[in-house]
């Protein structure tokens, strides 16, 4: 039962509860009328303190499409933050007006501290360069979709895997699954920090770390691509040299088989070049809009409703 449960980290849900929500999406996915107003009189607050259009607008879309409402805002500087409030006095307000909470905070830890102080459940929309749990339900789900299994898959993640928090909620989510193995594609500076690496050595999982993607693409089911996280370098140089360390283009990706799953969170900066969209193996769009799904589905399951 999730019903009333916060989603701070990928890990909070056994398989057993993910599959749950897998199976809830499915259904919405193959009949979406069937839930216009599951959550007729239910109110949704996104607390977005850094930018985003995918996960805020795929929330609110998913709360709309459920028959809901939603509340929020998407800068802090238009809320009373401004003014120095406390996230916790933040959520112990909102919680008064709303059924359920979407936050996304730049420092790690902030959706989990307003879990602590909320009465109502609290969904990690992204905190800093840390954990993004509701992406990884994205990914996963993309992933069962398309490949119809979770495991014993060879998954290459590329780009700045440092920095890029949907890469670490992903590989630590997937690294539960039998026999998946990883390739860690990164320039030196940006690769996994040392907690992730830790996941992997604590799973078992096989794990290699590299700098070139075209040695190899080849052998990969799945190849989630990353943007480098501008907004999380110190200094400006050194995304100026970093950033277009990657770029995915026809060259690339003729080493990589017909199987190939090609994924990415977005936004996309520079990193898949544009003729790469029309590639049967690019499934970055369709990634997105099983977002909105999955979040309906989470939405429902957290409010008791299914
Ligand atoms: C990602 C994020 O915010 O971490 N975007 C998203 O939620 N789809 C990836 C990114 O910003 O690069």
């Amino acid at each position: 039962m999730l019903k009333g449960t916060h989603l701070i980290d990928p890990m909070d849900y056994s398989i057993e509860e993910l599959d749950e929500i897998f199976q809830l999406s499915n259904q919405i996915i193959a009949n979406p009328e069937e839930f216009s107003n599951l959550c007729h009189g239910k109110i949704l607050a996104t607390l977005f303190y850094e930018p985003s259009t995918r996960t805020r607008l795929s929330f609110e879309a998913a709360m709309l499409r459920l028959g809901g409402q939603v509340i929020g805002f998407s800068e802090a500087n238009s809320s009373s933050v401004s003014k120095g409030e406390s996230v916790a006095d933040t959520v112990r307000t909102v919680a008064c007006y709303a059924d359920i909470i979407a936050m996304r905070h730049p420092k790690e830890g902030a959706p989990k501290v307003a879990s602590i102080y909320s009465s109502i459940p609290i969904i990690n929309a992204g905190d800093g360069g840390h954990q993004h749990p509701t992406q990884t339900l994205t990914d996963l789900l993309t992933i069962k979709r398309i490949k119809g299994r979770l495991s014993n898959l060879k998954v290459g993640f590329c780009g700045d895997l440092k920095f890029g928090r949907t890469v670490h909620s992903l590989i630590k989510a997937l690294s539960r699954y039998e026999d998946n193995k990883f390739i860690l594609v990164s320039p030196d500076e940006l690769r996994v920090p040392e907690y992730t690496r830790k996941d992997l050595v604590k799973s078992n999982s096989e794990f290699m770390e590299c700098e070139k993607l075209e040695e190899v693409i080849g052998q990969l089911d799945i190849l989630y691509m990353t943007r480098v996280q501008r907004e999380r370098f110190f200094n400006e140089e050194d995304y100026i040299r970093l950033k277009d360390s990657y770029i995915l283009d026809k060259n690339k990706i003729n080493k990589g088989t017909s199987e190939l799953v090609i994924l990415h969170p977005l936004p996309r900066v520079n990193e898949i070049s544009y003729e790469i969209d029309e590639d049967p193996r690019a499934c970055y769009f369709k990634q997105a809009k099983y977002g909105m799904y999955v979040r309906m589905a989470l939405i429902a399951k957290l409010l008791g409703l299914r």
